[in-house]
C-alpha cells in the first residue's frame, strides 16, 4: 500500500477501506509513513470528515497500536470518567474518591494540561510528595488501597494516538471530530474500564463550542465504547463559565478538599454527584448515594488513602504564591457573563498553565472567582484575585480579562444550564 494513495482517497472526498485504515496507522506508528504525510491525511480528515465506521476501525487500528490494561483479577467493577477539557475542571478530585467510597474501583490516566485547560495531574503535582508515575504492579496496589487511582498513562498505551496528537498539535489539525473522537476513545478503550462517562464540555473554554458540535463528538464516542463492549454514557456540560471558584493547580485542590469536606461551590458538587451517580449506574452498583459519601466523610477517606498510597501528604500546607492582585467590580448591578475562556488564559498566563509539552507549571499560580455569573454585585468589591510567583505576570493575565466579565444594572446572565444533555 502507499502513504500517497491513502491521502488522495480522503483528499477526495472517498472513504478509507478498513485495509487501508490499518495500514496507514500502523505504518505510522512503525514510521514507514513520514510526519508530512500523517499531517496531510489528518489534514484531509479535518477537511472532510470520517464515516461511523470509518472512525470505529481507526480507533481500532489506534488499540492495538499498544497494550491494553486489564483489571479483572479486581473484586469490583470498574468506572472511569474522561472530561474533554476546561476551566476550572478540578471533577476527577472529588469524583474518584467518591465513586469509590460506593463500591466501584476507579482507574483513571488523566492528563496534563496544555493551553488554557488545566490538566489534573498538574493539580495533583501541587501535594507535595504526590507521585504521577505508577507502573500497573503500583495502580492494581493503590486500588487495593484505596479503590482509586489517578496517574499518568505509560507510553505503551495507544503510541499511535502519543505520536499522531503531537503531530497535530502542531499542524493545526487538533479540531476536527473524527480525531477527537478516535484519540480520547482509544486510550480510554485501551485502559481497560467496563464503564466509562463522559464529560463533554460546551462554551468558550471548551473545545466544542456549540452545543451541535458537541452532540456530534458525544455521540460518536458513545458509539465508539458501546461497539467495544464498554457501557458509555455522555453528558454535555456547560463550560461558558469557569467550574466552581478556583482555576489553577493547588487552588483548585484546596476547593476540592472542601467538596469532600462536605462543602464547597453548589456547581462542583451538583457535577461531581450526577457524574458520580451515571459511574455507579453504568458500572452496575447500587447502594451508597454519592452525596452520602460527601456527607459522610467516607470519600474524604478514600482521597486521603489514594494520595498517600501515592506518596503524597494528605495534611501538608499546600503552596501558595507569593503574589496577589485583585480584579475590582466596576460598577454595581449583576454579573451577566464571567468567560470561561478569559478566566482560563489568565490562570495561564499566570503561570498555572503551559505553552509547551516540556514548561513547568506553578503550582500556586491561578485566578480564584469571588462571584459567578448571576450574582449582585457591588462597585468595588473583589470580583477575581489573581495568584503569580511573580508580579511581572500580572500585565498580561489582566489583558486576557479585558471583556471577560460584564455587570450590567437590572441585567440577568445569559448561560447554559449546569448539564445540558444526556446522551445514552
Ligand atoms: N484530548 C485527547 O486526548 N485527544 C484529542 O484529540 C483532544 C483532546
Amino acid at each position: 500500500m502507499d502513504a500517497i494513495d491513502v491521502i488522495r482517497v480522503k483528499r477526495d472526498g472517498g472513504t478509507l477501506t478498513p485495509g487501508q485504515i490499518d495500514w496507514a496507522v500502523d505504518a505510522y506508528t512503525r514510521g514507514a509513513i513520514a510526519e508530512e504525510q500523517m499531517a496531510a491525511l489528518a489534514m484531509a480528515i479535518l477537511l472532510n470528515g470520517m464515516t461511523r465506521p470509518e472512525v470505529a476501525r481507526w480507533t481500532d487500528a489506534m488499540i492495538r497500536s499498544g497494550e491494553r490494561m486489564d483489571w479483572s483479577a479486581l473484586d469490583r467493577p470498574t468506572t472511569d470518567k474522561h472530561s474533554t477539557g476546561g476551566v476550572g475542571d478540578k471533577i476527577t478530585l472529588p469524583l474518584a474518591p467518591v465513586v469509590a467510597a460506593c463500591g466501584a474501583a476507579v482507574p483513571q490516566l488523566s492528563g496534563r494540561g496544555l493551553g488554557h485547560t488545566g490538566g489534573t495531574l498538574d493539580k495533583l503535582e501541587s501535594i507535595p510528595g504526590w507521585r504521577a508515575t505508577l507502573s500497573t504492579e503500583e495502580m492494581l496496589g493503590v486500588l487495593a488501597e484505596a479503590g482509586a487511582v489517578v496517574c499518568a498513562a505509560g507510553g505503551g498505551l495507544a503510541p499511535a494516538d502519543r505520536k499522531l496528537y503531537a503531530l497535530r498539535d502542531v499542524t493545526g489539525t487538533v479540531e476536527s471530530i473524527p480525531l477527537i473522537a478516535s484519540s480520547i476513545m482509544s486510550k480510554k478503550i485501551a485502559e481497560g474500564t467496563g464503564a466509562l462517562v463522559l464529560d463533554v464540555k460546551v462554551g468558550s473554554g471548551a473545545f466544542m463550542k456549540t452545543v451541535p458540535d458537541a452532540r456530534e463528538l458525544a455521540e460518536t464516542m458513545v458509539a465508539i465504547g458501546t461497539d467495544h463492549g464498554v457501557r458509555t454514557v455522555a453528558l454535555l456540560t456547560a463550560m461558558d463559565r469557569p467550574l466552581g471558584d478556583a482555576v489553577g493547580n493547588a487552588v483548585e485542590v484546596a476547593e476540592s478538599v472542601e467538596v469532600l469536606a462536605g462543602g464547597g461551590p453548589s456547581d462542583v458538587v451538583e457535577l461531581t454527584v450526577t457524574l458520580a451517580r451515571e459511574m455507579l449506574a453504568a458500572a452496575g452498583v447500587s447502594g451508597k448515594d454519592p452525596a452520602d459519601a460527601l456527607r459522610d466523610g467516607t470519600a474524604m477517606d478514600v482521597w486521603r488513602r489514594m494520595i498517600s498510597a501515592q506518596g503524597g501528604d494528605p495534611s501538608a500546607p499546600l503552596p501558595a504564591a507569593a503574589e496577589t492582585h485583585q480584579v475590582l467590580a466596576p460598577s454595581s448591578g449583576v454579573l451577566t457573563r464571567l468567560d470561561a475562556y478569559g478566566v482560563g488564559v489568565a490562570a495561564w498566563r499566570l503561570g498555572a498553565g503551559r505553552a509547551r509539552k516540556e514548561d513547568p507549571v506553578s503550582s500556586g499560580a491561578g485566578v480564584v472567582c469571588h462571584a459567578k455569573p448571576g450574582d449582585r454585585v457591588t462597585a468595588g468589591q473583589p470580583l477575581l484575585t489573581l495568584h503569580a510567583d511573580d508580579e511581572a505576570r500580572f500585565a498580561r493575565a489582566l489583558e486576557s480579562l479585558d471583556g471577560a466579565f460584564e455587570v450590567s444594572e437590572g441585567g440577568t446572565a445569559d448561560r447554559h444550564p449546569l448539564v445540558i444533555e444526556r446522551i445514552a
